[in-house]
């Protein structure tokens, strides 16, 4: 099976399912503004919350400004409150606006390098925030978190719109990130209009859930941006944007090395970090996150992985002959219809080609719409990735796999 095959177009049965979410079909390469500007962009003047495609993934947006609008998001997605919000924007005004006069990038500076270079893209940067920011968007901290999204969706919303939007991915919070519409649909659709808010959007205004999903089809990237804090050159969520690409421009960005502290096998974390990890400036570190609702095992890739993986399932079908076990395969010499002496477990063992562990971008644009592949339509017992080196994007795949994993081996 192709790495493609598990983008999924949104069907009549589950749109009748969420009877209180309009969904809003946009052609990316050919947007007609009419389309926004009937719902949603009023919407997100009227301080509701929207859900649209970015480059990254999907995200669920409001009116950065409005910390009214901003709580609805927190509500809709179920997250936890002390989890801050990244602000898109479309233009550098609109910069100006959120981050602190004294710390505005200019000409010159490294910060606006990258954003030159970088924006519009999936680059997210910590500015010390202006006093137009509300707190529920840092969730109190001092820095807000900004990107200028590059899908021509995003962008067009914010430009329509004329607000920067706080959007979190589009996901119920815990659950791997949204790359299709159908997923958000899966997560945030509303089955029943809400009717305890007098406002005259009153059915598209509070609870769980979103009224409106504009659907801009599959997004390109998969996994969401680069989180970067300028101070110490730290990369915080590593993402689309490499820790290759950032060293290009500055050789001491590194990434914060307590980021994959509960999962990885390689626990040395620095002294800073480790104090860090104890009061987080990055909250999102410390939630379990990515997780299907079936266990994932993680394979570190080394020189034994597939005898680990072999072993692995023949201990798990032992245990339990029927078991269904889904396997993210990208090492292309790993083949699970040959057993060494003779073995098959071909009846349990239902195997996907994710991209090539040479290509780790392929890997990373498949990854989250995988995990929910075979958990919530394969109907897997368990899911087995192999690992992948971590060179270029293979950091971020390597991060959110470690996250959604119950156990790393
Ligand atoms: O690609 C993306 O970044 C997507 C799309 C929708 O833009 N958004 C996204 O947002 O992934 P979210 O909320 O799912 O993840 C934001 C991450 C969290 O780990 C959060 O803790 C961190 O960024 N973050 C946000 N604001 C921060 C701040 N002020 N200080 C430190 N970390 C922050
Ligand atoms: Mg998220």
């Amino acid at each position: 099976m192709s790495g493609n095959a598990v983008v999924r177009l949104l069907s009549e049965s589950l749109i009748r399912q969420f009877p209180a979410t309009k969904i809003i079909t946009v052609d990316p390469t050919n947007i007609d503004d009419s389309l926004l500007m009937q719902d949603v962009v009023p919407a997100l003047r009227n301080g509701d919350v929207v859900a649209f495609p970015t480059e990254t993934v999907y995200g669920v947006g409001a009116n950065a400004l409005d910390a009214n609008a901003v709580s609805k998001i927190f509500t809709a997605k179920g997250r936890p409150s002390d989890n801050p919000l990244i602000v898109h924007v479309s233009n550098f005004d609109q910069l100006k606006l959120l981050v602190d006069p004294k710390s505005f990038p200019h000409s010159g500076s490294l910060t606006r390098t990258l954003c030159d270079r970088f924006w519009p893209g999936p680059l997210t940067i910590l500015f010390p925030k202006s006093d137009k920011v509300p707190s529920n968007v840092t969730a109190g901290h001092d820095h807000v978190a900004i990107r200028m999204p590059a899908h021509p969706i995003a962008n067009r919303i914010i430009e329509l719109s004329k607000l920067p939007l706080a959007a979190p991915s589009a996901n119920r919070s815990g659950k791997p990130s949204p790359t299709c519409a159908y997923h958000v649909l899966q997560d945030l659709g509303r089955k029943q209009a809400i009717i305890d808010d007098p406002s005259p959007n009153f059915q598209f205004g509070k609870g769980i859930g979103v009224g409106y999903i504009v659907d801009g089809g599959e997004c390109p990237f998969g996994v969401e941006s680069t989180v970067i804090r300028m101070e110490d050159k730290k990369i915080l969520r590593p993402g689309s944007i490499t820790l290759e690409q950032l060293q290009s421009f500055d050789k001491s960005f590194q990434l914060f090395s307590g980021i994959d502290r509960l999962k990885s096998k390689d626990s040395k974390v620095s002294m800073d970090d480790q104090k860090e990890i104890e009061t987080p400036a990055t909250p999102g570190l410390k939630y379990t996150h990515y997780a299907p609702s079936v266990p994932v095992y993680l394979f570190e890739y080394d020189d034994q992985l597939e005898e680990k993986i072999m072993n692995f399932i023949e201990s798990k079908v032992n245990e339990n002959p029927s078991i269904k076990i889904g396997i993210l395969n990208s090492h292309k010499q790993i083949h699970y219809n040959e057993w060494e002496g003779g073995k098959s477990f071909q009846n349990n063992l239902i195997v996907y080609d994710i991209g090539s562990s040479d290509s780790p971008q392929e890997i990373a644009k498949n990854l989250f719409a995988y995990f929910r592949f075979l958990d919530e339509d394969k109907k897997v017992d368990l899911i087995v990735m192999e690992g992948i080196s971590e060179e270029k994007e293979g950091l971020a795949v390597m991060n959110r796999a470690r996250k959604a994993a119950l156990a790393v081996l």
